[in-house]
């Protein structure tokens, strides 16, 4: 499970979302059942970092540049986020594809360098409503599958965590239903197995994004392709992001 901060909360909030998360999540014994990172804002990482300690809470970065270091102001590298502690790197969020113009080009790039450095991915793809109108859901995140793994091989693939987030579920309040979500997953899987194998693909953690809350995860995460949920806005608050992560717990122990 997932937490994307995006750009939200001070240093003193921030700081105090992260105690407050390990300490409820502490609380309800989930500790080891869930696998739980969070993505704060780059300022912040060495200092939520400290806070997170040796829990087994994994602190990521929201992005990394494509570039190992050199004259690239204002971006951040593989190797800096691993420096602050970070196991984790969320690539290609649509806020970036779509906000920022990032391609799967780049995100190839991005990727590669994410995982030669050692950190775990999240990669995310989603399509827009309009290609979801069209019926062109399915085509669209295989084709940004395809051009984001590349030639990647299996064994750096491993570390690849895929986010389907539909850029029309994204703090919007609208989710994808569980049945699309499901067939989504199905169809994400079966991309990867035409990228690799079935096992690559059964044992890839394929997890949601978009709008998830304390309400709407249970039913989303009942389903067998979901492994997960990548949470924007609440994961802000640590009672609601904790209530996800005890949904997904129930929703495994349960099948
Ligand atoms: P949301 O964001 O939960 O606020 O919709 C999800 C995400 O962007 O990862």
């Amino acid at each position: 499970m997932g937490g994307n901060w995006k750009m939200n909360t001070d240093l003193a909030a921030g700081v105090e979302l992260a105690e407050d998360a390990l300490a409820a999540l502490a609380a309800g014994g989930l500790e080891q059942s869930v696998d739980v990172a969070v993505f704060p804002p780059f300022p912040y990482l060495q200092s939520v970092g400290r806070a997170l300690g040796h829990s087994n809470v994994l602190l990521g970065g929201q992005d990394c540049s494509a570039e190992a270091s050199g004259a690239f102001t204002g971006q951040v590298s593989a190797a800096m986020l691993c420096d602050l502690g970070a196991r984790s790197v969320i690539i290609g969020h649509s806020e970036r594809r779509h906000g920022l113009g990032e391609d799967d080009d780049l995100l190839r790039e991005k990727l590669a360098i994410a995982l030669e450095s050692g950190l775990v991915a999240v990669l995310c793809v989603g399509e827009t409503l309009s290609q979801r109108d069209d019926g062109r859901a399915e085509a669209v995140v295989a084709a940004q599958l395809r051009g984001c793994f590349g030639t990647l091989t299996a064994e750096a693939a491993m570390r690849v965590v895929v986010a389907y987030e539909p850029v029309w579920a994204i703090g919007t309040g609208r989710t994808a239903s569980p049945d699309d979500a499901q067939a989504m997953h199905a169809s994400i899987r079966g991309v990867l197995g035409d990228l690799y194998d079935s096992a690559f693909a059964a044992r890839t953690r394929v997890i949601y994004g978009g709008s998830v809350n304390a309400k709407n995860a249970r039913a989303i995460f009942d389903r067998p392709d979901v492994d997960g949920g990548l949470i924007g806005g609440a994961s802000l608050k640590a009672d609601d992001f904790v209530s996800i992560c005890r949904a997904a717990a129930e929703a495994w122990s349960a099948t």
